[in-house]
């Protein structure tokens, strides 16, 4: 609780002594000692190292012992007491977080020990205090029995890496509050609920109610901007409190009122008293049929997973740094956070009220591990972990009860099932009978309130939704009835693993459908990479095996929407256009605007629109759509230009686009005036360009225009600039989700694939893509022949002992226009695999590499058949080094389909005729890219690599998910597109 109490912070920097094994005498004063900053992890300051597992145990699965070799750290200091805590009745000692187990002497007694590494503890120390000089030891073992319950997928940190504070405790103290703030619509109000024009909605009846108040009576509770200061002279004078004319909180308009909790008030003057600050935020949880209700109204998850990490400090906490991350979060239409999988800070919170967002609070456990014993001697139902597990719950509800943005309680993460997790649900449903419990683990919803799973396929969450019933895992009839009566949410889904994840559009078209679907959280919100050095001095983002561990899960820590360093990444765009809160349809005449919000209005929102023709602006403004109330619509006419523009007949080439946005009308804690929330286009009319004109003139020796080729046919210079090309490819760096199969793939030996049912024993795509030798294709030269005006050139081009391959016609002409290049790629032989892609690459100068590209084409990111919502067609413009993504794994990156027109340095490429290529603009080739394990293992680039794609296969997420559907999937089938290079 935040109190006006006197404390002491022990943070800092305290003597450190380290040891490889957890049998080591307790160092004395005189010892040799270093220094270590509390709080951090030691092995992120030259002790030890970090280790990376997901599933994998780092030491036998003995339980519940740890070996011998169990890094220790000992850690001392000393501090004397201030005067402030003179009138303290009790001193207590707290640790916010030590990993992972601890005990603590203080001035040479033990005064006690503790596990549970991300939950807090306080020890009560008064009666070993003294005047003067008190010393404080505390020896932190790696591992412990407590170690079995926290395998969480992340990285092994040990250390103190919480605050370490001293509370001097009140002679009347308030020791305990639980406070409940109750929200209803007014009666007669509710229809005109969230249409108030200041954006917030209709007030209403709040409720506030106070399951615990642990005090010294009397105690004072006031709430001064709803004019409550109540005295209570006894724990029986404790009432419900009930105000009319108050706000709701919710993740969107998360309206706060600061509260106060005092004790030694009793003559209107603090006498060994202390105020308590809290903040309430009125809301109502309810679970109502199947539906999970906030304040009345169904609520959907468009949320992340969030665990703690930092790439310098790992789980020590950063305040600013959460706060720009939670802030980035809300520009992209994040509403929702789960903890996976403990309790995070616990500011992490306050800044979850402030900044609005649905919070998942997860508990400190995970058991998964166990899977390789086949759950023998799982803790979670083993009777002689019962009290750890319920230890566990206590120390994570009674943290973080009063927050408002809390709406349900997690009791852990992949720990199988047993009756000490029943038993922890128990617990929590006695202590605090609002909120619903959830646990993924309970497959047959016995203990649980809301049916969770993660990664299903779509065709499950269909049948879960209300679509044709299938059986559900690990559930007979009756238990399918059970847990088909419930919310369902997806407490992981859309692994957002390096380039992808791809079909979130799919998942939330479901939600749209199916209200019994409360939407989900990404797995997950950051990539875990810790900052490191080479040996020869470059920087890099470390992950799994960096560290040389002997048991390590490799780059699976590195599944997040945002990059190591905090950039966002592709698929966050993504996220946020297909979640957006205000959806558009564009038609001829109207455009149809729909509030997707739980309860704000449009009120707080601007909405614009262009007309551009070919990129260029040519008239914008705003509609008024009217204030739009939440889940309502409203329909505007197009404005008159854009109807104007629609009957002109547009010139050859020419592509007119109506663009709309609904922007902030004002700042916001999290983003200016004027950020995207959401946007739509429509193409209103567009002519296809003519094909270019055969020039008059011809070949000049080898030169041909601005080219010059060689006598295989090849370009070998443009604009006076050596080049290659074109070079057929089918290859692309595997992602990822090519790499890896958590679940069963599309591609079989029978293409005829009935719709969405894969093969489970597919391997992964990139295995067989290297199999059938893409990534090494060999090139012959069938014929190449002059034309007046140009040549054509035929190749075959096949892998290595394979008897399928694809034959390639380029035929190039000079025109006004430039050379124009026609290409026809036509697959021959038994192929029996998709293609990564299928394009051409020319090799351009590498001083391109410092220049920028400009664009008319889809962006302004990289867009992939099965992740395109972000994408929009229009004018772009970007450094050419920041075309590709720097993933922590490098992989497949930069691809951007549809393109129009591209410039970079003298060179111009623009796509004629009705299938557009797709542009990449690389440092480095597909298979120099595809070697790389980490981006500083990629050579220096000696060309800038232009790839033109007629196209790309989808990304998928079967890294952890599904495999690319078989609508985004690219199958060897023929091709013919056209470029003029100018
Ligand atoms: C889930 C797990 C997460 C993470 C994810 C894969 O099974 O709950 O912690 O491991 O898979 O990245």
């Amino acid at each position: 609780m935040h109190t006006d109490a006197p404390s002491l912070s022990l943070d800092g920097d305290w003597d450190f002594r380290w040891s490889p094994v957890a049998d080591v005498p307790l160092p004395g004063v005189e010892d040799g000692w270093g220094s270590l900053p509390v709080p951090s992890h030691w092995v992120l300051h030259g002790h030890g190292a970090p280790s990376y597992t997901n599933l994998q145990y780092p030491f036998p699965i003995d339980p519940p012992h740890p070996p011998e070799e169990n890094p220790t750290g000992d850690h001392r200091r000393t501090f004397s007491l201030p005067s402030s805590f003179d009138a303290a009745a009790r001193v207590l000692l707290r640790f916010d977080g030590v990993e992972s187990h601890f005990r603590v002497w203080l001035n040479g007694e033990l005064v006690g020990w503790s596990t549970g590494s991300r939950l807090a503890t306080e020890f009560d120390v008064t009666p070993l205090l003294r005047a003067g000089d008190n010393e404080l030891l505390v020896r932190v073992h790696q591992w412990s029995a407590g170690s079995y319950l926290e395998d969480q997928d992340q990285w092994w940190l040990p250390g103190i890496f919480r605050s370490v504070t001293l509370l001097a405790r009140p002679t009347a103290p308030v020791d305990d509050v639980f406070v409940r703030a109750g929200w209803t619509a007014t009666l007669g109000d509710a229809a005109t609920a969230g249409t108030a024009a200041s954006g917030r909605p209709s007030t209403g009846t709040g409720t506030i109610t106070f399951p615990t108040l642990d005090a010294a009576f009397p105690v004072r509770f006031t709430v001064p901007s709803l004019d409550v200061d109540v005295t209570w002279d006894t724990p029986e004078d404790v009432a419900p409190i009930t105000v009319e004319g108050v706000e709701p909180w919710s993740a969107e308009l998360p309206r706060l009122y600061d509260a106060t909790v005092s004790t030694g008030t009793a003559a209107g003057e603090r006498a060994g008293g202390e105020t308590v600050a809290l903040r309430l935020g009125f809301r109502t949880v309810q679970i109502v049929g199947d539906r999970f209700l906030v304040n009345g109204e169904r609520v959907v998850f468009h949320g992340v997973n969030r665990h703690e990490t930092h790439p310098v400090h790992g789980r020590v906490f950063d305040e600013e740094h959460a706060r720009a991350d939670m802030a980035l979060m809300k520009r992209n239409n994040v509403n929702a956070i789960r903890t996976s999988h403990y309790p995070p800070h616990p500011r992490v919170l306050d800044l979850a009220d402030e900044l609005g967002f649905w919070v998942v609070l997860e508990c400190d456990l995970e058991t998964h591990g166990f899977l390789f014993t086949d759950w023998v001697g799982n803790p979670s139902d083993d009777p002689a972990w019962r009290d750890a597990f319920l230890d566990r719950i206590a120390r994570t509800v009674e943290r973080d009860k009063n927050h408002a943005s809390i709406v349900m309680w997690s009791l852990g993460n992949e720990s199988g099932t047993g009756r000490n997790l029943a038993a922890m649900s128990q617990w929590v449903h006695d202590r605090d009978d609002e909120r619903p419990v959830h646990y993924e683990g309970d497959y047959t919803g016995e203990y649980t309130d809301v049916y969770s799973r993660m990664y299903p396929t779509l065709q499950e969450t269909e049948s879960i939704g209300g679509g044709t019933p299938t059986p559900l895992m690990e559930c007979g009839p009756a238990e399918a009835a059970r847990q088909r009566s419930k919310p369902f949410l997806h407490c992981e889904y859309v692994h957002a693993m390096g380039n992808g994840p791809g079909q979130i559009a799919e998942y939330e078209a479901l939600v749209d459908r199916f209200p019994r679907l409360h939407g989900g959280f990404v797995w997950e919100w950051r990539d875990h990479g810790l900052l490191a050095r080479t040996a020869d001095g470059t920087d890099y983002y470390a992950y799994g095996g960096d560290f040389g561990e002997v048991v390590h899960d490799g780059n699976f820590v590195m599944d997040g929407l945002v990059l190591p360093d905090d950039s966002p990444t592709p698929g966050l765009a993504e996220f946020a256009a297909v979640v957006a809160p205000i959806r558009f349809s564009l038609g001829e005449r109207t455009v149809l605007v729909e509030n997707r919000y739980h309860s704000a209005s449009t009120a707080g929102l601007r909405f614009c629109w262009t007309l551009s023709r070919n990129g260029v602006v040519e008239a914008s403004g705003r509609f008024a759509p009217g204030v739009v109330a939440a889940r309502e619509s409203a329909t505007v006419p197009v404005p008159d230009e854009v109807l104007a523009a629609a009957t002109a007949a547009p010139a050859a080439g020419e592509e007119l686009w109506f663009d709309v946005t609904a922007e902030l009308a004002g700042p916001t804690a999290w983003a200016d005036t004027g950020h995207v929330v959401a946007r739509a286009q429509r193409l209103v009319a567009s002519r296809p360009a003519d094909v270019p004109r055969a020039s008059r003139t011809g070949w000049e020796g080898d030169r041909l225009g601005e080219g010059t080729f060689s006598a295989r046919g090849d370009l070998v210079s443009w604009k006076g600039h050596e080049v290659a090309g074109p070079r057929l490819e089918l290859w692309r760096a595997p992602t990822d989700n090519d790499s890896l199969s958590s679940q069963g793939g599309y591609e079989t030996a029978d293409p005829v694939l009935t719709a969405g049912v894969g093969d489970p024993d597919a391997p992964a795509s990139a295995e067989r893509w290297r199999d059938r030798g893409l990534d090494r294709l060999t090139h012959r030269l069938v014929a190449v022949t002059r034309t007046d005006r140009g040549l054509e050139q035929r190749v075959r081009v096949a892998a290595a002992n394979s008897g399928w391959g694809v034959d390639v016609t380029h035929r190039w002409t000079l025109t006004d226009a430039g050379l124009l290049l026609q290409t026809d790629a036509v697959p021959f032989g038994a192929w029996d695999v998709t293609w990564p892609r299928i394009g051409v690459r020319f090799d351009l100068p590498a001083g391109l590499l410092d220049g920028s590209a400009d664009w008319f084409g889809t962006g302004p990111l990289e867009s992939y058949a099965d992740s395109s919502h972000a994408a929009r067609v229009g004018r772009f413009s970007a450094p050419v080094r920041s075309l590709g993504v720097e993933y922590s794994m490098p992989q497949e990156t930069g691809h951007r389909p549809e393109l129009r027109a591209l410039s970079v340095g003298p060179f111009t490429v623009t796509t004629v005729g009705a299938h557009r290529a797709g542009f990449t603009l690389s440092p480095w080739t597909a298979q120099q890219i595809g070697k790389a394990m980490h981006p500083y293992e990629l050579p220096t680039p000696d060309h800038t690599y232009l790839y033109l794609d007629a196209a790309q296969h989808g990304l998928g997420s079967r890294a952890c998910g599904l495999d690319v559907l078989p609508e985004h999937q690219l199958w060897p089938q023929a091709f013919s597109w056209s470029v003029v290079l100018g």
